[in-house]
């Protein structure tokens, strides 16, 4: 007999799942350092913009291909239209290497705990931007910190749906809400406080050029985490009762909040102490500390924050792991502790590279790149975008409308404007934006 596929407990353990999924380093390490690295509030201001147009409609209809398939991503397209599978086999493929980088930085938040637990984190005499060099400059501290996130990760993962993923979830994303709020009034108390929060709002329109609006649209796939299946396999494990806009609103809310916020740490620190914005992968790991040191009992909230941090990007990575687990155990059916242990392996392979390339690998570059960020940059700004616009032909060009509305809307709520509104988006906007935004990085 076949086996009762699992299911999340409620539409509220739906909610916050998908947003532990969406909410982690993406928000909070890598939403700061491209803001730094593109000019501040103009970034701000086109992240804001494509997040509430592309991104929000993107998240319904992965939700929504997700809901008609009640199967893995392969599959789920399939159903859809037999041609579409392909997509699910990039995003299987994509998830490889995204949770390969995601867990060196994931990494970096638990040698951070340890860090704070030793007290280093809210050590005066330290420099900063020295402390992370050393960190990184070494290759055994950085793969062992890898090594540790992927176990932790995988740990979730061979639990299963309800008593893995979601019962973690839950506990870990309240508390982080709290913590990330009362370090937000510690910065913003900062001396000079108000200059960092000038430069994070006020758009400067002569900074806007091709690599901003392509790195707003990564990043908008990227913290949303759209464009690779994970919310589709997510939704394919949520009951068919549920609203499903409503859902997507919330998601894309609380993510946008968690970044915002992000920035309202990160930035008055930054102009407080006199670092760089631009400084890259590193602003988060250097701005931090100095917030910490500088507020009384600052080890506490330091070790509170790191561990909660990597709770955030745990939620993140295992949602990226599903996406390949679900397809594996549902296609061959294979045990899921098995799968977890062996792609588990494949992915830590994988990330060494990205690893190495913060010290004995620096020098190797691919088009000017190296290997951390030539990953991070396939995902963000390709491979992501691509999924997220496959799936928009999908549900907007190959597939009925009346379908569609059915899986939109469930009993009893009809909201036939907002459904024409969004259809229509993403049918007619979502679609050739992307490509215009692709051509105009390349070419222009
Ligand atoms: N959104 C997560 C973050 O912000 C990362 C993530 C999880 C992700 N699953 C994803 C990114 C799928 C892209 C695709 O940290």
């Amino acid at each position: 007999m076949k086996k009762k596929r699992a299911e999340f407990s409620n539409f509220f353990g739906f909610v916050l799942v998908s947003a532990g999924s969406s909410i982690g380093l993406g928000n909070i390490w890598r939403f700061p350092y491209l803001t730094g690295v593109s000019g501040g509030g103009i970034f701000v201001l086109i992240y804001a913009i494509t997040m509430f147009t592309i991104g929000v409609s993107i998240l319904l209809v992965e939700f929504i291909i997700g809901r008609h398939g009640r199967a893995n991503a392969v599959k789920s397209y399939e159903k859809f239209n037999s041609k579409f599978k392909y997509l699910g086999y990039l995003n299987v493929f994509t998830s490889f290497i995204i949770l390969s980088f995601y867990s060196v930085v994931g990494g970096f938040t638990i040698y951070y705990f340890i860090n704070s637990l030793t007290g280093n984190i809210v050590n005066t005499d330290i420099n900063y931007s020295e402390f992370f060099n050393n960190f990184v400059t070494d290759p055994y501290s950085i793969i062992f910190c890898t090594f540790l996130f992927l176990f932790f990760t995988i740990f979730i993962v061979i639990q299963g749906i309800n008593k893995g993923i979601e019962r973690y979830s839950r506990i870990m994303m309240s508390i982080m809400f709290i913590l990330i709020i009362i370090l937000m009034f510690r910065s913003l108390t900062l001396e000079n406080a108000i200059e960092g929060i000038k430069w994070y709002l006020k758009p400067n329109f002569s900074m806007i050029n091709k690599t901003t609006i392509l790195a707003a649209l990564g990043q908008v796939f990227f913290t949303l985490s759209v464009g690779l299946s994970t919310m589709l396999t997510y939704s394919s494990y949520l009951s068919k009762k549920e609203y499903l806009p409503k859902a997507a609103a919330m998601v894309a809310f609380l993510d946008f909040f968690i970044s915002i916020i992000s920035g309202f740490i990160i930035f008055p620190a930054v102009f407080s102490f006199g670092l760089n914005p631009a400084s890259g992968v590193n602003l988060v790991f250097i701005t931090l500390p100095e917030v910490f040191s500088a507020m009384p009992v600052g080890i506490i909230f330091s070790i509170l924050f790191f561990l909660f941090l990597t709770f955030a990007s745990i939620t993140s990575s295992i949602s990226m792991m599903e996406v390949a687990i679900t397809y594996f155990t549902e296609t061959f059916n294979i045990n899921r502790r098995r799968i977890s242990l062996f792609y588990g392996l494949a992915v830590f392979l994988l990330s060494i590279p990205a690893a190495l390339s913060f010290n004995v690998l620096g020098e190797l570059k691919v088009l000017g790149l190296n290997i951390f960020d030539l990953f991070e940059y396939f995902c963000a700004n390709i491979s992501l975008p691509l999924g997220g616009l496959m799936c928009a032909i999908l549900v907007g060009w190959f597939s009925n409308k009346k379908q569609i509305y059915n899986l939109y809307s469930n009993e009893g709520v009809y909201k036939a404007d907002l459904f024409i509104f969004w259809y229509n988006l993403v049918k007619y906007v979502v679609p050739p934006i992307i490509i215009l935004i692709w051509i105009n990085s390349i070419f222009i």
